[in-house]
C-alpha cells in the first residue's frame, strides 16, 4: 500500500502527561483512506488532524453502518515504540466488517497504516506510568442516500489520543453494576462486532449506574437474563474456588484481545481456566459460600481492572475485601509488562513501529 503524507505545518502543544484522563487529547495527525465501489479502498494518506466533511445524508448518521477498533501503542524504556497484537485488530475489523455490510479491509493494509500513522506522531506516545497512545480505527458509510441498504463508499480513519487510565479510578477496583432491565446484544445480533450501536444502546443503562456511584454496566443475556455476558468496555474473569472462568464466546459478547491474551497467560501458569456459560445466581452462591475469590475486567482502554463490588438488584457482592486480587495484580504485571517491554514478550504478542 502506497501512503501520501502530509505534515501539519501547524504541530498542537503535547498535553500534560499527568493530567490525560481518556479520550480528551488527539495528535497531529491522522490516517484516511477511501473505498468506493468497483475502484476497492484507495487514496491511501496521512494528513493532518482535522475536521472532515460530510453530506447530511451520509448514510452513517442514518442507520449507523460504521465499526470501531482500539489499540494502544507503548513507549518502552529502551525508546522504542510497540504494538500489541495489531493483526487480531485486524481481523476483528473483518469480522465486524462482514456484519455489517462494509468491504472487508487487507489485513496487513491495517496493520501497515497503523504503524505509519503511529511513526510520523511516536513524540506523542506518553512515557508516564499507566499512560500510552490509544489508537481508534473506524470505518463510516459516506453515501448521501436515504434508503435502507450499504453504502457504496466509506472511509476507513485512524486517529490516535495520548491517554491515561479508562477509569478515573486507576488500578483501584470498580465497582459493577449488574444490569437486570435493559440488554444489550442478542445472540444473531450484533453484539460480537465492535460498531457503534451496541454502545449506544449500552447508555440507559449506565447512566442509571453512574447516578448509583457504579462504574460500568455487567450485561446479561438477551434471551433468559441470567447468563454474565460483558461490561460495558471490557470483558469479564472471575477466580472461583482456585479456578479461572469467563463467559464463552456465544456471538452476543465481544471477543476481546486482552481476554485472549489473558486465558493464554492463565493457561500456560497452569491454571484452569473454564469458557463457559455463568450464571448469576452461580455468583451469588459462591460469593455467599467464600469461593468468589476474585473479579477483573480486561480490555484494551481498562488494560486489567479488578472489581471491588459487584451489584445485582438488592445484593451487593464485595470481592476481595475490594482490594485487588493477588491473580488480578499478578495479570496486569505480566501485560503491563509485556507492553512495555519490561518483560520477555515470549509469545511473540509485540509487533515495533520501526
Ligand atoms: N467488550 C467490550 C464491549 C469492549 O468495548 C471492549 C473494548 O475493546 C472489550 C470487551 C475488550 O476488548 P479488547 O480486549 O480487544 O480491547
Ligand atoms: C477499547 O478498550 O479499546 C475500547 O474500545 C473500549 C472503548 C469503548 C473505550
Amino acid at each position: 500500500m502506497e501512503i501520501r503524507i502530509e505534515k501539519t505545518t501547524a504541530p498542537k502543544a503535547k498535553p500534560d502527561q499527568k493530567n490525560l484522563g481518556f479520550g480528551h487529547n488527539f495528535t497531529d495527525h491522522m490516517f484516511v483512506m477511501d473505498y468506493t465501489e468497483g475502484k476497492g479502498w484507495h487514496d491511501a494518506r496521512i494528513v493532518p488532524f482535522e475536521n472532515i466533511t460530510l453530506s447530511p445524508a451520509a448514510m452513517v448518521f442514518h442507520y449507523g453502518q460504521e465499526m470501531f477498533e482500539g489499540l494502544k501503542a507503548y513507549r518502552g524504556k529502551d525508546g522504542k515504540a510497540r504494538l500489541f497484537r495489531p493483526e487480531m485488530n485486524a481481523k476483528r475489523t473483518n469480522d465486524t466488517n462482514d456484519r455489517l455490510c462494509i468491504p472487508r479491509l487487507p489485513e496487513e493494509d491495517f496493520v501497515e497504516a497503523v504503524k505509519a500513522v503511529v511513526k510520523v506522531d511516536q513524540d506523542w506516545i506518553p512515557t508516564e506510568p499507566g499512560t500510552s497512545l490509544y489508537i481508534r480505527p473506524f470505518i463510516i458509510a459516506t453515501d448521501p442516500f436515504l434508503g435502507v441498504a450499504p453504502s457504496k463508499t466509506y472511509m476507513f480513519i485512524i486517529i490516535l489520543s495520548p491517554s491515561g487510565a479508562y477509569y478515573a479510578s486507576g488500578l483501584a477496583p470498580v465497582g459493577i453494576w449488574i444490569e437486570d432491565e435493559y440488554v444489550r446484544a442478542v445472540k444473531g445480533g450484533m453484539g460480537y462486532a465492535k460498531t457503534g450501536g451496541n454502545y449506544a444502546a449500552s447508555l440507559a443503562a449506565q447512566v442509571k449506574a453512574h447516578d448509583d456511584g457504579y462504574s460500568q454496566v455487567l450485561w446479561l443475556d438477551g434471551v433468559e437474563r441470567k447468563y454474565i455476558e460483558e461490561v460495558g468496555a471490557m470483558n469479564i474473569f472471575f477466580k472461583i474456588d482456585g479456578k479461572i472462568v469467563t463467559p464463552m464466546l456465544n456471538g452476543s459478547i465481544l471477543p476481546g484481545i486482552t481476554r485472549n491474551s489473558v486465558i493464554t497467560l492463565c493457561k500456560n501458569w497452569g491454571y484452569e481456566v473454564e469458557e463457559r456459560k455463568i450464571s448469576v445466581d452461580e455468583l451469588l452462591e459462591a460469593q455467599k459460600s467464600g469461593k468468589l475469590e476474585e473479579c477483573f475486567g480486561t480490555g484494551t482502554a481498562a488494560v486489567i481492572s479488578p472489581v471491588g463490588k459487584l451489584r445485582y438488584k438488592d445484593d451487593v457482592m464485595t470481592i476481595s475485601g475490594g482490594k485487588i486480587g493477588e491473580l488480578s495484580q499478578k495479570i496486569y504485571d505480566e501485560i503491563t509488562g509485556i507492553q512495555g517491554g519490561t518483560r520477555e514478550d515470549k509469545l511473540n504478542w509485540i509487533t515495533f513501529v520501526e
